[in-house]
């Protein structure tokens, strides 16, 4: 029996919300101010609010020979899902692709029904966040005047853990050639089953980009289009078992989960095929999941998400999305994925 638990702030489920709800209004002050910052009357995503691409008829083609462990629900032994896929730059502000900034891949699994499955990753592999709390006292002192960031972060944190943030934040902002030949990760923990894991999208292409691709401001789209215009774009899907609370932390999304410690298990592999990215599908495509409010609260129970700083993300995604939906569509169905839809003044709550 694996002896993995989750520890809630403040000693219990309901104190732990009424932190999250102070935290989420810090969160929707950056929003705005973010908006503000653009002259939009619209607020935007308040995070990777600059989409790079986006397409809704990708498939997730399950691995025939699918550990036991991990036949879950609709990941069985060659089963075909369709995706929605929003790739993104993570900053508050969009910008142009060659300035330093970690990149998303949001990936939206249509279920029967309305169901979907929403897995959500980043292109490093560990937080510079332990929890809810450092990532939204992070953000509030980024939003600050940068001559006094390092100041206020180590008044803040103390020297050890600010020297521990930044050089995660600086490491993880490396450039990124091309989004085909990049590597994510969920960083946080999830259940699959009965199992926590965390898990990641690996490349399948190995070759690189040509030179000149990175001057312009949206060189990955063209980079990621020219790819597509001449061949399918593939990443395998790999989940890392928990293996201990020392060496697998549930709560702290800051600790390595090592793969020599627990090795990824590739499990299925996204498909992306060929097509015109820039032609009229796939604008219309793009157009459809620009609309699409992602959420890692947005799964099954079977593949709850684990630990504090996964934990704060259904309600402060919710609470973004109401914001940035408002005045949209309130459902678009395209391929077989429903877009949630618009969501209440103040979102979902955890636990509804
Ligand atoms: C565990 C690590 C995390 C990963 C891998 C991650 C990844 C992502 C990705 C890929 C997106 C873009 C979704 C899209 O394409 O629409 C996103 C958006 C966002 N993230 Fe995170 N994130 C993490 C942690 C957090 C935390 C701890 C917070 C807040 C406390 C947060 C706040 C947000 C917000 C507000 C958005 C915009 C949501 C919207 O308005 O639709 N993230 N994140």
């Amino acid at each position: 029996m694996l002896e993995w638990h989750e520890l809630y702030d403040g000693g219990s489920v309901e104190a732990e919300q009424k932190i999250f709800a102070g935290l989420a209004d810090q969160m929707l002050t950056i929003q705005e101010a973010s908006r503000r910052k653009t002259g939009s009357d619209q607020p935007d995503r308040t995070l990777h609010a600059k989409m790079v691409a986006g397409v809704t008829n990708a498939r997730l083609i399950v691995d025939e020979a699918l550990p036991a462990i991990f036949r879950v629900m609709h990941f069985q032994p060659g089963a075909t899902l369709p995706v929605a896929v929003r790739f993104s730059n993570a900053s508050a502000i969009p910008q142009p692709d060659f300035a330093p900034d970690m990149r998303g891949a949001a990936l939206k699994i249509g279920l029967d029904g309305d169901d979907v499955h929403d897995l959500l990753m980043t292109s490093y592999p560990v937080s510079h966040a332990r929890d809810a709390r450092q990532f939204v006292e992070f953000a509030v002192i980024a939003q600050g005047p940068r001559e006094t960031f390092v100041e206020r972060l180590v008044a803040s944190f103390g020297e050890d853990e600010a020297k521990r943030m930044m050089d995660n934040v600086q490491e993880a902002s490396r450039p990124c050639p091309s989004l085909a030949t990049q590597r994510f990760w969920s960083r946080g923990a999830i259940l699959w089953g009965q199992m926590p894991v965390r898990f990641d999208l690996r490349p399948v292409a190995q070759n690189v980009p040509s030179a000149s691709a990175g001057e312009a401001p949206d060189f990955l789209r063209a980079e990621l289009a020219s790819r597509l215009a001449s061949g399918d774009v593939l990443f395998r899907l790999a989940l890392q078992p928990f293996v201990s609370e020392k060496e697998t932390p549930i709560e702290d999304a800051s600790v390595q989960w090592k793969e020599d410690v627990s090795a990824p298990v590739e499990i299925a592999t996204l498909v992306i095929s060929q097509r015109l990215l820039d032609g009229e599908e796939g604008k219309k495509q793009a157009g459809v999941v620009a609309s699409m409010a992602f959420n890692p609260w947005n799964a099954p129970a079977s593949f709850r998400p684990l630990g504090n700083l996964n934990r704060v993300r259904g309600l402060v995604y919710g609470m973004s999305a109401a914001r940035w939906q408002r005045g949209r569509p309130a459902k678009v169905v395209v391929d077989g994925i429903d877009t949630p839809g618009r969501m209440d003044e103040d979102g979902p709550r955890l636990g509804d």
